[in-house]
């Protein structure tokens, strides 16, 4: 639970979250889908431009229009950059691409290099490109829905329920509730998905890529290897494969 939880806004959102934990089907992303759109009104799907194009294909056909968000951390590849835009073209969808704060993007770089992850870790350059602009992004939403998924990652997202309270990104008052449809899907099944359905997909994929997300920190992987060894792979540590978009996964409560 949230440390914000005692705030009565809280706790009726706690409440409605674990109704809806006993009542969905966890295995059914579409119906989970469509509870939180038809739920709340101010509401976004973010994408990552990787395999989670397959909740962009299905909040277009439950609410054409939806609003979906990407965050252009500024070194994604370019084969990401034509996908969004497929994607664009493909659905009736209402994307917004969101940048980090330049200002303190210029002060990483021009202090440390565009490549100090590699020797000090991902974490200050996640926070300033990711976590910090996703703070604001996600201000005005009641709710967001993710394509996390517990096969994703046996280190660190083991536990992802369908829908939570984000302890990340919620403040006192202003809870924010956050839906991960796919959480029981495993990789097979949504490619087995994408596949089915036609949905457009990054060309990365056919290079060996798994898991996709910043171009410096993401490679193709092994047969056999697990898709999170294809991210970060210079942190040894699986609770450092994570950036803090998702940190619940990291620091229970
Ligand atoms: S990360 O924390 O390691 O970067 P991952 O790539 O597994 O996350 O993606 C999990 C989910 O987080 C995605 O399905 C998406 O909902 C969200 N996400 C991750 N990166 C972005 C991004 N750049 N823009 C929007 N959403 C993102
Ligand atoms: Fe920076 Fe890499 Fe994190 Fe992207 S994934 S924000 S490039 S450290």
């Amino acid at each position: 639970m949230s440390r914000h939880s005692p705030h009565p806004h809280h706790e009726r959102t706690q409440t409605q979250v674990s109704q809806w934990q006993h009542e969905l089907p966890a295995d059914k992303p579409y119906r989970i889908l469509k509870t939180a759109l038809n739920h709340y009104h101010n509401i976004a799907v973010s994408f990552s431009g990787a395999e989670d194009v397959v909740l962009v294909h299905m909040a277009a056909q439950i609410k054409p229009g939806v609003r979906v968000f990407t965050l252009d951390t500024g070194r994604l590849h370019p084969e990401t950059y034509q996908f969004l835009e497929k994607v664009r073209d493909t659905y009736d969808i209402d994307l917004h691409i969101a940048f980090p704060n330049a200002q303190e993007v210029s002060a990483l770089v021009s202090r440390k290099g565009l490549f100090s992850f590699y020797k000090e870790g991902h974490h200050e350059c996640c926070q300033i490109r990711k976590v910090d602009p996703m703070r604001k992004i996600l201000a005005p939403f009641d709710a967001w829905i993710t394509g996390q998924r517990k096969d994703q990652s046996p280190g660190s997202r083991q536990e992802i329920p369908i829908v939570q309270l984000d302890s990340t990104f919620s403040t006192p008052e202003h809870p924010l509730v956050k839906f991960n449809p796919l959480a029981n899907w495993t990789s097979e099944q949504v490619w087995l998905y994408i596949r089915s359905e036609q949905i457009p997909y990054n060309p990365l994929h056919e290079r060996g890529f798994v898991s996709i997300g910043c171009q410096p920190c993401t490679r193709p992987i092994l047969p056999s290897q697990h898709e999170r060894e294809g991210r970060w792979w210079w942190e040894t540590d699986d609770t450092h494969k994570e950036c803090g978009l998702h940190s619940l996964n990291v620091t229970p409560s």
